[in-house]
């Protein structure tokens, strides 16, 4: 057999593991992916072949073998793991006082992927994240890199609006619990998005991908790695709509301006100077 099929063999033996690790029990095959696993491994024209490109990463600058995933293969795994989530009532509580399942919105195919913390009151209501205050601020920056909501794609850590039981309103940071029981959706998301870079907007988004490390103030604006994926750390959209001084808007654009230049996107002089003092 080729070295490109059993790299290909490999990568897909470790997905398979991980996806198992993680509680996946199914997956989704097209027909002709079971027809062309049914055959011999052909040699160097194996159609097979074509879904391993050598790929130059834009963002590392390293050549890297990356299996690419047949679209709707990952359309239809994507689908699969979203009917779960939306069904999921693995934390009763949650499940009992949520409105909507909030799973996350964009494109399944964007190279970047803004994470947050979790619903808040609107977002329950719509079923859609980043769609209140805070949420209008997140698309206002994602406007000004010259991007929208539809060329991303946004989730939180949890799915479900946390409870404020004996509160109508006000919003409570979930526990390490919830954090743990509903974050292997997360991963399977990014796993299927593969997003060049990931935004982790605040503490708590953070220290769901990464695990606790220091504190989101000293963190912020420093690149970090979610397995092999460049993460951004920044603030919360929240924490400059309590805190509007002009620094700090400008601190969340540095990093703003950091992922662009990451991806490669072309940045002007207009945008390089938002936020600075005249
Ligand atoms: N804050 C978050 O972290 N996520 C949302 O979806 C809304 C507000």
């Amino acid at each position: 057999m080729s070295a490109a099929y059993n790299q290909l063999l490999d990568a897909a033996i470790r997905h398979l593991e991980d996806l198992k690790s993680r509680g996946g029990r199914n997956v989704a095959v097209s027909s002709q992916t079971l027809r062309e696993l049914s055959q011999p491994a052909r040699a160097a024209s194996s159609p097979v072949q074509s879904e391993i490109r050598n790929q130059k990463s834009e963002t590392q600058k390293t050549v890297a073998t990356d299996l690419i995933l047949d679209p709707q293969v990952k359309a239809a795994n994507f689908a699969a793991l979203r009917e779960r989530a939306l069904v999921c009532v693995k934390c009763p509580h949650l499940a009992s006082s949520r409105k909507n399942v909030v799973f996350g919105v964009g494109s399944i195919d964007a190279q970047l992927m803004f994470v947050g913390e979790a619903p808040g009151a609107d977002e329950d209501v719509q079923g859609e994240p980043f769609v209140g205050a805070a949420g209008q601020l997140l698309t206002k920056i994602i406007s000004a890199t010259g991007l929208s909501r539809a060329d991303v794609y946004i989730a939180n850590i949890l799915k479900c609006r946390p409870d404020t039981p004996g509160q109508s309103a006000g919003n409570r940071k979930p526990t390490p619990d919830e954090m743990a029981t509903c974050i292997p959706y997360l991963h399977e998301q990014i796993d299927l998005i593969r997003p060049k870079v990931i935004v982790a907007l605040g503490a708590t988004a953070v220290d769901g991908l990464l695990g606790q490390t220091v504190g989101i103030t000293k963190l912020r604006g420093n690149w970090q790695t979610y397995r092999g994926t460049p993460l951004m750390p920044t603030f919360h959209p929240s924490y400059l709509l309590r805190n509007q001084a002009m620094s700090e808007k400008r601190k969340v654009w540095e990093d703003m301006l950091a992922v662009m230049e990451k991806l490669g996107m072309p940045v002007s002089d207009k945008q390089r100077n938002y936020f600075l003092k005249a």
